[in-house]
C-alpha cells in the first residue's frame, strides 16, 4: 500500500488512498497529508475502519483534542469524540441530528477555536445508488483573495464579536441545547483572519454567530457581515464531499466555512458520523 493524493477540481479538496490510520504512521506519511490538509484545506482519507482510540490517536497528530461541550452527544464512554447523527435510539436522538444547518467555521466562538474538525463516516444514507447527505465547504481564503482592493482595507485590524446563541436568533438554526448555548461567553476575533500555520488570511466571519463589528453601528455590521459571508459562499469557491462509509474527512476552520446538506429523512436513512476538533489555531 503506497500513499496518493489526488486534488480535486476546486479550489480546496484533495483524497488520499492507500494508507492506513488504523496503525502508527510513519513520519514521512504524516507529513505527507499533512502538507496536503495545508495546501487544499480539505482532505478526504479513504477507506478507513477504526476504533475509537485509533481515530483518537490519529487526531493527536494534528493537535490537542478539545473537548465538545454539548457532552450528551459523545460517544458513551469516550468523551472527545461527537456523534452527528440522524439516529433515534428510544425516541431520542443519539448524537447531534442538526449541524451544519448554515454555514460557518467550527466553534469561531470560543476563544481558540479548533485548527481541524474530523468526522468519520461510519453509517451513509444512500438513495437510487446515489450518495446523500454531502457536505458542502467554501474557501473564505479564496473569498478573501476576491475581494477588491477597498474591501480589503476596510476588514483589514477590524474585530467582529462572535456569540453561540446569535445563530439560533439570526437563522432560527441551533435550536436545541439553548441553555448550555447560551452560556457560552462572547468572544471577539479578527474579521480578516490571517491562519497561524499556513499565515494566509482568510475572511472570518459567519451571518449566524457576528453579532457586531468594531467601529459600526449594527445596521453598518450587519449589513458587511452579510455581504463577506455571501464572497465565501460564491460558487467559484466550493468543494462538495460526497461521503462513503469509512471516510475521515479532515477540514481546517481557519480555512474554509461548511454546511450539511439535509436531503435524507429518518427512519429511511441513517447517518453516523464520529467527529473530533482538534485545537491548535491560536
Ligand atoms: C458539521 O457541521 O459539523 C457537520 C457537517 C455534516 O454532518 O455534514
Amino acid at each position: 500500500m503506497s500513499l496518493q493524493i489526488l486534488n480535486s477540481d476546486a479550489c480546496i479538496g484533495a483524497e488520499a488512498t492507500g494508507v492506513d490510520l488504523s496503525v502508527p504512521m510513519d513520519a514521512a506519511t504524516f507529513d505527507a497529508l499533512e502538507t496536503a490538509f495545508n495546501k487544499r484545506s480539505v482532505l478526504c482519507i479513504r477507506d478507513q475502519a477504526l476504533t475509537a482510540d485509533q481515530y483518537l490517536a490519529f487526531a493527536r497528530r494534528l493537535g490537542r483534542v478539545d473537548r465538545v461541550f454539548l457532552q450528551h452527544y459523545a460517544l458513551p464512554d469516550q468523551p472527545d469524540i461527537m456523534l452527528v447523527s440522524n439516529i433515534k435510539e428510544g425516541g431520542r436522538d443519539i448524537g447531534h441530528a442538526d449541524a451544519g444547518r448554515v454555514w460557518h467555521t467550527d466553534m469561531s466562538y470560543t476563544a481558540h477555536p479548533p485548527r481541524a474538525t474530523l468526522l468519520h463516516a461510519l453509517e451513509t444514507p444512500v438513495a437510487n445508488g446515489r450518495s446523500l447527505g454531502a457536505t458542502a465547504f467554501a474557501s473564505a481564503e479564496a473569498a478573501f483573495s476576491g475581494l477588491d482592493e477597498a474591501t480589503k482595507a476596510l476588514i483589514q485590524g477590524q474585530t467582529a464579536v462572535h456569540r453561540v446563541s446569535g445563530r439560533r436568533k439570526r437563522t432560527g438554526t441551533g435550536v436545541g441545547d439553548n441553555a448550555l448555548r447560551d452560556k457560552q461567553p462572547d468572544v471577539v476575533h479578527p474579521v480578516a483572519r490571517t491562519h497561524p500555520i499556513t499565515g494566509r488570511t482568510a475572511i472570518y466571519v459567519s451571518e449566524g454567530e457576528c453579532v457586531s463589528i468594531s467601529g459600526m453601528n449594527d445596521v453598518a455590521a450587519e449589513a458587511l457581515v452579510t455581504r463577506l459571508a455571501a464572497e465565501i459562499r460564491k460558487p467559484d469557491y466550493r468543494y462538495v464531499h460526497d461521503w462513503r462509509e469509512g471516510d475521515v474527512l479532515i477540514w481546517d476552520n481557519a480555512a474554509v466555512q461548511h454546511k450539511a446538506t439535509f436531503d435524507y429523512t429518518w427512519p429511511d436513512h441513517r447517518r453516523l458520523m464520529w467527529r473530533i476538533t482538534v485545537g491548535g489555531t491560536g
